[in-house]
């Protein structure tokens, strides 16, 4: 079996970090989601990975590298412009040959992994085996109705009015019957060509077409929102390790991890939290359900709930919750005012806010 996973996109949802980062890559608990995904599909011993890149492909390309760290052989596969997750599918077809395969979308975190999918595909295989869950809300995601029996009856692209309440996951089995289904259908109103389109158009040819139900964690982080939760649960199981100098009077408590070369100074860091390498924390009162990444400065703020990219700088913020802050980017009070701050900060922005 090979894989091949979607990092391509524009990540419009996840602006303005798409603007200067493929979304693939924001870190969640301190690791880019795309790393995640490819050690979930080396954890079913796939290791030919293919992946689908965008314009921002040499980003990706420098994180991922040739897939050697993972144990995987990673071959890049350009798409000029996002044309649909089954165009994905058309660009792979050199690379997938008549191998089985999953697809995995670069944008989706199932930490508990697709071990117990990918035993049920390889023991039927059926055509395609797609990955289920139940929403409260089932409209921004591809959705299936099944019938009494448990059988896949309909499969549809973000339905204004879903009649159902499962949603279709980032993830999914098949065998070469796909590339026919790919070849067969036509974009759709939203000018895609849309996997949900070609896996209903195997089930209206009468393949074999099976929904897994996923009871593990997982998301779509497409959203900043998402991209928070997601780093919050990561975090509940997080092992503590300190690399870094906490002084006298400081005080570490709960699960934290502090990077090599990072200080903490005069402050209370209260995990589960991440402090990157060589970042300063001084002053400060880090809360639960923080990742701070490498080479930052945070002085004389009270923090939680929140990912801080390399190289930013905070101080003199007071109460700063369920915030994503950009590489390089700078947060100071302003002169006047009291606020209460929620914050989505691209990259190297720069924000004066009321302390
Ligand atoms: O997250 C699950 C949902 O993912 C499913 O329920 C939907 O059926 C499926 O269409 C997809 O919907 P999204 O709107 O979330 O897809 P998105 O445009 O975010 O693309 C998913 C990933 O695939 C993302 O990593 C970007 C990549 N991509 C996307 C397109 C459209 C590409 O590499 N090329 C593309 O042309």
């Amino acid at each position: 079996m090979k894989a091949l996973v979607l990092s391509g996109g524009s990540g419009t949802r996840l602006r303005p970090f798409s603007y200067s980062m493929p979304k693939q890559l924001i870190p969640i608990a301190g690791k880019p989601v795309l790393e995640y995904v490819i050690e979930n599909i080396t954890d079913l011993g796939v290791t030919e990975i293919g992946v689908v890149v965008g314009e921002r492909a040499h980003e990706i390309i420098e994180v991922i590298g040739d897939g050697s760290r993972f144990g995987a052989r990673v071959t890049y596969i350009p798409q000029d412009r996002p044309l649909g997750l089954a165009h994905c599918v058309a660009l792979g077809r050199g690379f997938l040959g008549d191998d089985d395969f999953v697809m995995y979308l670069g944008d989706n975190m199932l930490p508990d992994g697709v071990a117990d999918v990918a035993a049920d595909f390889r023991a039927a295989r059926p055509a395609a085996q797609v990955v289920v869950r139940r929403v409260p809300d089932p409209r921004d995601f591809g959705v299936v109705e099944l019938d009494g029996d448990g059988a896949v009856r309909r499969l549809v692209e973000k339905p204004r009015h879903p009649r159902s309440d499962l949603a279709m996951l980032g993830v999914y089995f098949f065998t070469p019957a796909i590339h026919e289904a790919v070849a067969a259908i036509r974009p759709s109103a939203r000018g895609e060509l849309e996997i949900t389109d070609a896996v209903q158009w195997l089930l209206t040819e009468g393949a074999d077409v099976r929904a897994s139900e996923y009871t593990g964690y997982w998301k779509d982080t497409g959203r900043a929102e998402d991209v928070l939760a997601c780093n919050r649960w990561l975090l509940e199981g997080l092992r503590p390790s300190v690399a870094g100098a906490v002084d006298a009077a400081s005080v570490v408590e709960g699960s934290v991890v502090i990077g090599p070369g990072a200080r903490i100074v005069r402050s209370r860091v209260t995990g589960p939290a991440i402090i990157g390498a060589g970042t300063l924390v001084e002053d400060s009162h880090i809360g639960p359900g923080t990742s701070i990444g490498p080479a930052c400065v945070v002085r004389g703020t009270r923090m939680a709930d929140s990912i801080v990219l390399d190289g930013a700088s905070i101080s003199g913020v007071s109460g700063l919750l369920g915030s994503l802050i950009g590489r390089s980017a700078t947060v100071v009070p302003a002169l006047y005012g009291d606020a209460q701050h929620c914050l989505v900060v691209g990259d190297h922005t720069r924000i004066e806010i009321a302390a």
